[in-house]
C-alpha cells in the first residue's frame, strides 16, 4: 500500500460546500437587485415567445460570473491548506519541511484566468453581438494556460485504444498534439454548444444544472469514502480490481492520492457554479425575469472545459454533452451556411393558443445540391420538416435545425414551460445513457 496520509483532505470540501451555499444566496438575492440597473445600461431583450413586451433584464449571467469567480478566490487558502497529502518532502538542516503544491496552484490559477476570459467574451458578446466566425477561436486561445499547465503535469496524451482495433494500434495509442488539439476545440465546444441550445425560459442554465449534477456525481464516485465497497478499478482509470474501502480510497489503491485530487479539484468548481445557478434558474425559469445573456453560456461551459481537462476527464465530460452533440450536429447546415440562418431560431409562439410551434427558415433561393441533399436527409430521418413546392419540388422552408424545434416535431406543439421541463428531461436521460456507457458498456470495449 502507498505511504499516504489516511486523512482525506475533506474539511476544504465542507468549506467549498459552505461557500456554495453562500452563492447560491447571493445571486438569489443580487438577480433581482441588480437587474434594474442592467435594463438602464440597455441590457435587455424582448422575451420573444410571450405576449407582453415589457424588457427583461439581460446579461445577468455576469452576476453569476462575479460571484462565482469571487467565491473561487476565497476558497483559494482553503483549497491548499490540507492539500499537501502527495507533497513530496524536503530535508531542511534537519527539518522535514513539506513543499508547498505550487503545481495544484498553477492549475488552480490557470483555471481561474480561463473563466474571466469567457466571461470577458461572453460579456463582450451580449454587448456587441460578436459575429460567430469571431467568437469562435477565441476560447481555443483562451485555454492555452489550461493546456500548458497539463503538460507540465506529465499531461497524458495516450489513448486506449477499444479492443476490436488493437490489431491495427495497438493497447495505446499517443495523440500528440492532436490531443492538445482536441482538448482546445472542448472548450469552445463546450462554450458554443450551450449558447446554440437556448431561447426558451430557462434552457442555458438548466442544462448547465444538469451537467453539473452529473459532473458532481461521477467526481464523488472517486472519493475516499469510509465503507467499504469493491469497484472494478480498471472502471475508475487504475489497474486491478481491489476492496475499496476505509483509508483505501480507489484513488489512493491506484498508487496516490492524485485521482482522488482531481476529483477534489473539480468539485471545487462545480459546487459553486452549481450554487450560482440554481439561484439564478429561480429567476429564470418561466416567465422569466431576467435573461442569462450570452455570459452565463460561455461561463458554464468554459468551467466544464476546465474540470474536463485539469481533472482529465474530457471524454466523460463529453458524454454528459450528448443532447447538445446533438443540437450541434443538427444545426451544422444553418451553421455552415448550407441552410439559411435566421437570426432566431426560436420556436414560433402562438398568441392564441400559448402554445409554441416548429420555426421555419425560409430558402428564398434553391438550395445547393449538398444542402438539398442534407434537408432531405435530414427530413427521411424525421430531423426537420420540408415546405416543397407543388411543381417543381424544390424546397421553399425547412423547419429550423435546433433539438428544441425537434422536439416540438416529434411530440407536437406544446407550452414554453412544457417545453423546458421536456428538455430538461432529455438532458437525464442523456446523463444516464452517460453512465451507462462510462461504467458498464466501457467493460465490452475495454479490458482495463
Ligand atoms: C442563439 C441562437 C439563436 C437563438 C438565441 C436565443 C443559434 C445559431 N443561435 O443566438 O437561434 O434564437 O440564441 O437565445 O442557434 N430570449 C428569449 N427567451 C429566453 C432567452 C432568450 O426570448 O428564454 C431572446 C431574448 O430576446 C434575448 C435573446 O433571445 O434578448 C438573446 O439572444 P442571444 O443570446 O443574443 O442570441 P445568440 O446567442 O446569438
Ligand atoms: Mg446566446
Amino acid at each position: 500500500r502507498p505511504l499516504v496520509d489516511p486523512v482525506p483532505p475533506l474539511p476544504a470540501l465542507h468549506v467549498s460546500f459552505g461557500l456554495s451555499i453562500f452563492a447560491l444566496l447571493a445571486t438569489l438575492y443580487l438577480v433581482p437587485a441588480l437587474g434594474p440597473s442592467f435594463a438602464k445600461a440597455n441590457l435587455k431583450g424582448r422575451d420573444l415567445l410571450k405576449t407582453y413586451n415589457t424588457p427583461i433584464p439581460e446579461s445577468l449571467g455576469l452576476v453569476c460570473a462575479s460571484v462565482y469567480i469571487l467565491v473561487l478566490i476565497i476558497f483559494i487558502p482553503f483549497a491548499f491548506s490540507s492539500i499537501s497529502l502527495t507533497d513530496g518532502h524536503t530535508h531542511h538542516e534537519g527539518i522535514v519541511v513539506k513543499e508547498f503544491p505550487h503545481q495544484q496552484l498553477s492549475v488552480y490559477l490557470s483555471s481561474l484566468l480561463s473563466l474571466l476570459i469567457a466571461t470577458m467574451l461572453g460579456f463582450l458578446d451580449d454587448v456587441f453581438d460578436i459575429r460567430w466566425r469571431h467568437k469562435l477561436p477565441i476560447p481555443i486561445l483562451a485555454s492555452i494556460p489550461l493546456l500548458m499547465v497539463y503538460y507540465a503535469d506529465r499531461g497524458n496524451t495516450h489513448i486506449v485504444v477499444p479492443i476490436p482495433l488493437r490489431p491495427v494500434f495497438g493497447t495505446l495509442l499517443n495523440l500528440g498534439p492532436l490531443y492538445y488539439l482536441y482538448m482546445a476545440l472542448l472548450s469552445t465546444f463546450s462554450t458554443n454548444s450551450i449558447n446554440i441550445l437556448a431561447g426558451i425560459n430557462g434552457s442555458e442554465v438548466s442544462q448547465a444544472i444538469v451537467i453539473a449534477l452529473s459532473v458532481i456525481a461521477n467526481d464523488l464516485l472517486y472519493l475516499p469514502w469510509p465503507v467499504d465497497f469493491h469497484i472494478p478499478l480498471h472502471l475508475l482509470g487504475g489497474q486491478a480490481e481491489v476492496e475499496v474501502g476505509g483509508v483505501y480510497s480507489a484513488g489512493m489503491a491506484y498508487g496516490s492520492t492524485e485521482l482522488v485530487e482531481r476529483h477534489l479539484f473539480s468539485l471545487y468548481f462545480m459546487l459553486p457554479l452549481m450554487g450560482v445557478c440554481a439561484g439564478f434558474l429561480y429567476h429564470n425559469w418561466y416567465p422569466a425575469r431576467a435573461f442569462p445573456g450570452d455570459t452565463l453560456c460561455y461561463l458554464t461551459g468554459m468551467a466544464f472545459a476546465v474540470v474536463g481537462i485539469q481533472a482529465h476527464y474530457s471524454k466523460t465530460l463529453l458524454l454528459f454533452f450528448i443532447p447538445q452533440i446533438f443540437n450541434f450536429l443538427l444545426s451544422c447546415p444553418q451553421m455552415f451556411g448550407l441552410v439559411p440562418c435566421p437570426r432566431h431560431r426560436v420556436p414560433r409562439f402562438d398568441e392564441n393558443s400559448y402554445l409554441l410551434h416548429p420555426s421555419k427558415a425560409v430558402l428564398l433561393q434553391p438550395p445547393s445540391h449538398l444542402g438539398a441533399l442534407v434537408l432531405r436527409i435530414f427530413s427521411a430521418l424525421g430531423l426537420t420538416e420540408l415546405t416543397i413546392h407543388p411543381k417543381n419540388g424544390t424546397i421553399l422552408e425547412c423547419t429550423n435545425l435546433t433539438i428544441l424545434n425537434f422536439l416540438l416535431l416529434r411530440l407536437g406543439p406544446m407550452r414554453e414551460k412544457r417545453l423546458v421541463q421536456t428538455l430538461i428531461v432529455v438532458q437525464i436521460a442523456g446523463s444516464v445513457v452517460a453512465f451507462t456507457v462510462r461504467y458498464g458498456l466501457a467493460n465490452l470495449v475495454y479490458d482495463g
